[in-house]
């Protein structure tokens, strides 16, 4: 496994647990994939308030309620601001939904927290404010943001005095408008549409983290890639690189969003252990560039 180092010493795997889908999981299952993803040398837990309605937050609260030396191996972070049909970034529900949030997972602190996604009324210092706070507090360690463009993480930061570790963003081998944006650069293709504003090229110069949700989806929660006929060519390329690599077609295209040099971390979704066991396998394979850019184009990409 790999590990990026975060501020306070801590070292997160370059692989994460996306807790999204484990909310009608038993407990018995949740237990097993905790465990093989710790096995595997996987220390970080992502989940979110509205996951399951906080069923997901609930069912791995109470794994660490009933074996507390679990808490100490791992890196939780969880999000918060999504509710009732709006993002909300006010204070004070902001401060409510991180109590809402340790409680459900019985734990008395978050390795971080982020902010799901952009509230356009947003008052950066009513945010910095609270920040103070939880940090003060111990309630939380580290801060991100999630689906933030460029200019938004600046505007909140001109109220925020701590470090923004992650921007969690949507990336796939299926769904690249990021990526694309920076390929295109003033041409008249689709692709040069600036939908991210730069974000990526940012975050490296910035040094926040990366981290990519949906990473096998196409489209908004369009079902996976794999297998998929509309990405025969693709599946085709993943399949020749999992042959030279020993993985599973899946691990290359997690190596894929790897490859990019930010703080890369892939957010698994999988719910099953032996994916996440052949997954695991994505943090050893460095392709090359002329695989990079064979699976970029193999998913349907052309470059200008
Ligand atoms: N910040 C945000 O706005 C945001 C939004 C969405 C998600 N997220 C985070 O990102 C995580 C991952 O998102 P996601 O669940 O959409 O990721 P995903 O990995 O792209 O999709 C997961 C789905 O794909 C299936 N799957 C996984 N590996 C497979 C394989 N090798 N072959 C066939 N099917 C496979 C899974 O089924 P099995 O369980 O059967 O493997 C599951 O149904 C979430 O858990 C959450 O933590 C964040």
């Amino acid at each position: 496994m790999k590990y990026l180092n975060l501020g306070k010493n801590e070292k997160v795997s370059c692989i994460g647990i996306g807790c999204m889908r484990i909310a009608g999981m038993s407990g018995k299952e949740v237990d097993t994939l905790v465990k093989t993803a710790l096995d595997e040398g996987i220390n970080f837990f992502d989940h979110a308030d509205i996951y399951g309605g906080g069923k997901s937050e609930e069912i791995f609260g109470k794994l660490l309620a009933e074996e507390p030396g679990l808490r100490e191996k791992m890196f939780i972070q969880s999000k918060c601001a999504i509710h009732d049909g709006l993002y909300d970034f006010d204070g004070d529900y902001i401060r409510k939904s991180v109590d809402g949030i340790l409680a459900r997972l019985q734990t008395d602190h978050l390795d971080s927290l982020l902010l799901h996604r952009p509230d356009p009324l947003m008052e950066p210092e009513e945010v910095g404010e609270v920040f103070d706070e939880l940090e003060r507090s111990g309630k939380v360690r580290h801060f991100g943001v999630s689906n933030m463009n460029r200019y938004q993480i600046k505007l909140l930061k001109s109220g925020v005095k701590q470090k923004l570790w992650t921007d969690q963003l949507q990336m796939s081998l299926a769904h690249t408008p990021l990526i694309d944006e920076g390929i295109n650069v003033n041409t008249q293709f689709d692709g040069g549409v600036m939908r991210g504003a730069g974000t990526l090229e940012y975050c490296r110069l910035k040094g926040i983290g990366v981290q990519t949700w949906s990473p096998l989806q196409k489209g908004f929660f369009g079902g996976v890639f794999l297998g998929d006929e509309e990405y025969a060519e693709l599946n085709q390329e993943l399949d020749k690189l999992a042959e030279k690599y020993g993985a599973t077609p899946d691990a290359i295209a997690y190596a894929w969003l790897l490859r990019y040099p930010a703080r890369m971390q892939v957010v698994l979704g999988t719910t099953n252990p032996a994916r996440v066991k052949s997954a695991a396998k994505a943090a050893e394979i460095t392709l090359t560039r002329s695989e990079w850019y064979a699976l970029y184009k193999a998913a349907g990409n052309k470059l200008p």
